[in-house]
């Protein structure tokens, strides 16, 4: 029984370490991107901070990644979900969305906000300071209904 459960172990710390093997790339770009939501146009500090702080880990160019990223299979996890949350939106990117997609993912930043989907809730066990209080949320809020209007104004 005893030997069992050793050969077990064995065979897990093997493939444990086996899996170290395959590390995923790292979602890191080394310039400042030009075509980034706060490149060319000012927005308030707080409203930076906020969505750089809770958002761009998955929806960037960058992510600021934790020591456990090291350690697969934690790596391929936030690989994917940087991978999908980059695909929806990407604030890097920003300027090359044409102004309908801003305006379609400014509104759905509005919802998945309201809602309480965003950041996941995975990512806030861990990143606690990354939750958006009510006072963010509102902020938020206004900012991006400001900005769906500015788009409105501008292809009028
Ligand atoms: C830990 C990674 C992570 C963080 C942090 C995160 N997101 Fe996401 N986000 C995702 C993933 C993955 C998806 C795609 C899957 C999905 O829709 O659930 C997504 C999808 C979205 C979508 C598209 C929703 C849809 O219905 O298609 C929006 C908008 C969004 N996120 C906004 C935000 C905002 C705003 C923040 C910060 C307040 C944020 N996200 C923080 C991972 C993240």
């Amino acid at each position: 029984m005893k030997k069992k459960i050793l050969i077990g172990l064995l065979i897990f710390v093997l493939l444990f370490g086996f899996v170290q093997f395959f590390r995923p790339e790292r979602n890191w770009q080394i310039n400042k991107s030009r075509n980034e939501i706060f490149y060319k146009k000012e927005a308030d500090p707080k409203i930076v901070t906020m969505l750089k702080t809770s958002c761009y880990d998955c929806h960037s160019n960058n992510t600021a990644y934790p020591w456990y990223n090291n350690i697969a299979p934690v790596s391929w996890m936030i690989a994917n979900h940087v991978k999908e949350g980059k695909v929806k939106l990407n604030f890097s990117e920003w300027d090359l969305y044409i102004p309908e997609k801003q305006h379609e993912l400014l509104e759905e930043i509005i919802e998945v906000v309201e809602e309480g989907e965003m950041p996941l809730s995975s990512y806030l066990i861990i990143h606690s300071y990354a939750k958006l209080s009510t006072s963010d949320k509102e902020i938020l809020k206004f900012w991006a209904t400001d900005k769906m209007v500015e788009i409105e104004n501008s292809t009028k």
